[in-house]
């Protein structure tokens, strides 16, 4: 009791000392008042305890004797997956009240997509490109973990990944740095709101740092090797801009960046993230990442491993217990300075002292109705629907019409709740879910629905069931068949070396197919797929990914034309597995592909017609493109016009078109631009995303839409890795996709 009094003392006179000092702005003096409760904070705390805030445990086994022991002696600094808001209501009580300092815990969570209201997984939302609506689904999922006794989620995931061989390609924002920055932004503004104190908030944290997503072989873990401009232009951009909407935490990842674990690698978690950058919140390692570092080759030991990690920077331990175990043993024989590990514990109390835990320690009494407010399943469906791309609509089969004499629905995906909430969903429940099949016999009616899963799960490969449904397709007026990937096909440690569709999915199509009736092909999925094989047996495809709660009813909207497709690929689709690593802004090599060597192979592997970067079987171009997506309308493009044809790097160019909806459905387009730096100090891309708007149009109408380039859309990290532009000619392009035939361009160039 005596130490709390020193503390609460100490911190008064700063308080005092502070409001004497009338100079001071009121976001200086609580800076101020901060930065001396941690000192007074610090300087009473005893070496085991500094350590011990340093330390996250896993709640595996429920709450044990042994446990509260820990955290009244303070040994434990954070808990992640620690039961429900009651067991987290007494483990804080321990901890506030049963322990010599009262410093609370913060409970963290992958709350990564929702939380009980489960939005689309992130790879899907990105495909919305409409980072208002991933902010606004951010911060419901930070009001019901918060309300649930939640501080701290870990996300987002900004891993930048080209490879859809790789399970958590489903947990990011795609292939792009600028979309995946802006969707960052979105996303910690989302969760942490404007002010971090605030109940219904979350500290997020960016993961996985870094350059974990371009592992060798899609393999989850993999190795990962990127030349130092590469990972400053594609694979930290994400993060920065995390960093500069000052995000609470960034995660250390799993792998190995050209040789040097990421847990340990001082290069990113001291000279970028904190020398160049100025981060100021705390970096937890990822899942025992720390003494991963024993298999990796780089510790010898445990011990070994806690001296790295530390002196890396990494400021908390997730799970592994390294730090307990041999932190107090290196400080006091001379190995770690203690004012390390003062700053690290300096880093987690900032965070708990703005995240306001030492004046609120307890969740909130939730509102009557916390999870699942109408409103909020609202932009859960939204967000379902602007996530969801049309890849294909021959004959515009689709939209279907609303008084349809009777529609086959098919496939094990069209009643699959579990599936459908996708990965990375401890917290949503199957039976919030409201799946198509449930959606559209809501809307048309139970008996205008015949309905025939054909097969049990996604992976079986029992066809008895396919003679019902072809009977079925042949009865109805409609078939729409529901396929893809179950949930635990993608995310974390779930890499696939085949990326069609699992079991006997594609001779399902096949068998429909032979009935001549038009087929509507919903594909749910974590990842892109390859399906080319039977893409040309079905009229129109939508690509649904895992869409959450309420991925039924935004569907059902979308099949009946209550609202057009509008989502855009934020990855390219390979045609087949052998074009992996495939991303829309690639170098383009001394040899490039001619436009001649499009849609057909080049010759045969005896007869090779050409000398330049393709495939002797197989298109070199993707399947579907990065940008791609088709809506129920069409937009047309005016020629592309700029404020002037030269410009210096203290101009701004304005770039503009005319967007008109020639169709005859109310549309929304994602109006994308994009650059090419035609001659530069490293090979440039042959594009890269610099802008988007989404612009909606009724049948009819035109808008004139309008683009700024500064110097900074024009920068990257040059030959000499600093920041900046170099003169020469540039092309801009504005379109639909990023691939050619869908943009119109004109060039410009930069002069001194
Ligand atoms: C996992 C993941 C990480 C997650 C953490 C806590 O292994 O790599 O993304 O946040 O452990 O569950």
């Amino acid at each position: 009791m005596k130490d709390k009094m020193i503390v609460i003392m100490a911190v008064l006179a700063a308080i005092i000392a502070t409001a004497c000092n009338e100079k001071t702005s009121s976001l200086q003096e609580a800076e101020i008042i901060l930065e001396k409760r941690m000192d007074s904070l610090l300087s009473v705390m005893t070496l085991e305890e500094k350590i011990g805030q340093m330390s996250q445990v896993n709640l595996e086994s429920g709450i044990t004797e042994a446990l509260l022991e820990s955290i009244r002696k303070g040994e434990i600094g954070s808990l992640l997956n620690a039961g429900d808001a009651i067991n987290r209501k007494q483990l804080q009580q321990v901890a506030m009240k049963e322990s010599r300092l009262g410093i609370p815990l913060i409970f963290g969570r992958d709350v990564i997509h929702g939380y009980r209201t489960v939005f689309p997984i992130p790879l899907a939302q990105s495909c919305s490109w409409n980072t208002s609506l991933v902010e606004k689904a951010a911060a419901i999922a930070a009001y019901e973990a918060a309300s649930d006794g939640i501080h701290w989620t870990f996300s987002p995931m900004l891993d930048i990944a080209r490879d859809p061989r790789w399970g958590r390609i489903a947990e990011g924002n795609g292939e792009d740095s600028y979309l995946g920055s802006q969707l960052a932004i979105a996303m910690v503004k989302g969760y942490q709101g404007d002010d971090l104190s605030d109940p219904a908030s979350l500290a997020a944290c960016a993961k996985h740092f870094a350059g974990y997503g371009a592992a060798e072989g899609g393999r989850d873990y993999n190795t990962t090797l990127i030349p130092e401009t590469e990972l400053r232009n594609v694979y930290l951009p994400p993060f920065h801009a995390a960093v500069k909407a000052n995000i609470a935490t960034v995660m250390s990842a799993f792998n190995d960046l050209n040789g040097t674990p990421a847990t340990a690698n001082e290069f990113l978690l001291k000279k970028i993230l904190r020398t160049e950058w100025g981060f100021r919140g705390f970096v937890v390692s990822d899942w025992t990442s720390v003494t991963e570092m024993i298999n990796h080759g780089y510790a010898a030991g445990e011990k070994d491993a806690a001296l790295k990690a530390v002196q890396a920077g990494v400021d908390m331990e997730m799970v592994s217990r390294s730090f307990t175990h041999y932190l107090k043993e290196l400080v006091q024989s001379g190995t770690v300075d203690e004012k390390l590990i003062d700053d690290a514990v300096r880093n987690i109390l900032s965070i708990k002292f703005r995240k306001g835990l030492f004046d609120n320690p307890y969740p909130q009494a939730p509102d009557e109705i916390t999870f699942l407010r109408p409103e909020n399943l609202e932009v859960a469906k939204e967000l379902a629907i602007q996530s969801t791309v049309l890849l294909k609509n021959d004959n515009s089969v689709l939209p279907l019409r609303e008084n349809i004499q009777s529609l086959a629905v098919i496939g094990p995906l069209a009643d699959a709740p579990l599936e459908q909430l996708g990965m990375w969903t401890p917290d949503g429940r199957v039976e919030d879910a409201i799946t198509p099949l449930a959606a559209i016999r809501k809307k048309i009616g139970k008996d205008r629905v015949i309905y025939v899963p054909a097969l049990e799960t996604g992976r079986s490969t029992d066809k008895s069931q396919f003679a019902r449904a072809v009977a079925a397709a042949r009865n109805a007026s409609a078939c729409v068949v529901f396929l893809g990937e179950e949930q635990i096909l993608s995310g974390e440690a779930h890499s696939r070396a085949f990326l069609n569709l699992p079991g006997a999915q594609e001779e399902l199509i096949t068998e429909l197919a032979r009935t001549g009736k038009p087929i509507v092909l919903v594909i749910m999925a974590g990842r892109p797929l390859i399906f080319s094989r039977i893409s040309g047996k079905v009229q129109a495809i939508l690509y649904a990914w895992h869409g959450g709660t309420m991925a039924g009813p935004a569907l059902t909207d979308l099949l009946f034309g209550i609202v057009s497709p509008s989502g855009k690929l934020s990855v390219s689709f390979p045609r087949a597995e052998g074009q992996i690593p495939l991303y829309y802004n690639h170098r383009n090599t001394g040899r490039p592909p001619q436009p001649e060597n499009q849609g057909i192979p080049a010759g045969t592997p005896l007869d090779p017609v050409n000398f330049t970067s393709n495939y002797l079987d197989l298109d070199y171009t993707p399947e579907y493109p990065f940008g791609y997506g088709l809506s129920y309308t069409t937009f047309d493009y005016s020629p592309v016009t700029l404020s002037s044809p030269e410009i210096t790097a203290g101009d701004t160019l304005i770039v503009r078109t005319s967007l008109s909806n020639k169709g005859k459905y109310n549309g929304t387009e994602i109006v994308q631009i994009y650059i090419r730096d035609m001659v530069g100090s490293i090979t440039r891309p042959v594009k890269e995303l610099k802008g988007f708007q989404r612009i909606n149009l009724k049948p009819g109408e035109s808008r004139e839409v309008t683009f700024k380039l500064t110097a900074t859309d024009l920068s990257f990290y040059r030959k000499d890795l600093t920041f900046g532009t170099e003169t020469g000619e540039f092309m801009v392009w504005v379109g639909k996709s990023s691939a050619d035939h869908d943009l119109k361009g004109i060039s410009f160039s930069l002069s001194e």
